[in-house]
């Protein structure tokens, strides 16, 4: 079977797993970025993203994007931004 596009709409690990599943195949692939917005009004920043080298913001820009474009390592380093106030949360339960 031959896949065409693949549109991949969730949380961003998932779409960047789908991201790097697609990319060896090199099949065209959309995700949508709006999972990282806050106020989607381009004011707060929280959207941010590097797509082919260029900063973007999800909710002035897309929210879809080429998902083999995205820096995937910046929005992975932005997951953590509060793992450790995560953990100790979770320690108090
Ligand atoms: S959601 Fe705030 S700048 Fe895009």
């Amino acid at each position: 079977m031959k896949v065409d596009k693949v549109l991949g709409v969730g949380c961003t690990y998932m779409m960047y797993r789908v991201a790097e599943t697609t990319r060896p195949y090199n099949i065209p692939t959309i995700v949508s970025m709006n999972t990282v917005m806050i106020d989607g009004t381009g004011m707060c920043g929280a959207c941010r993203l590097v797509v082919d080298g260029k900063t973007k913001f999800a909710c002035v820009d897309g929210p879809h994007f080429d998902a083999h474009k995205i820096d995937w390592d910046i929005i992975k380093s932005r997951r953590k931004t509060y793992l450790q106030e995560e953990i100790v949360s979770y320690e108090r339960l």
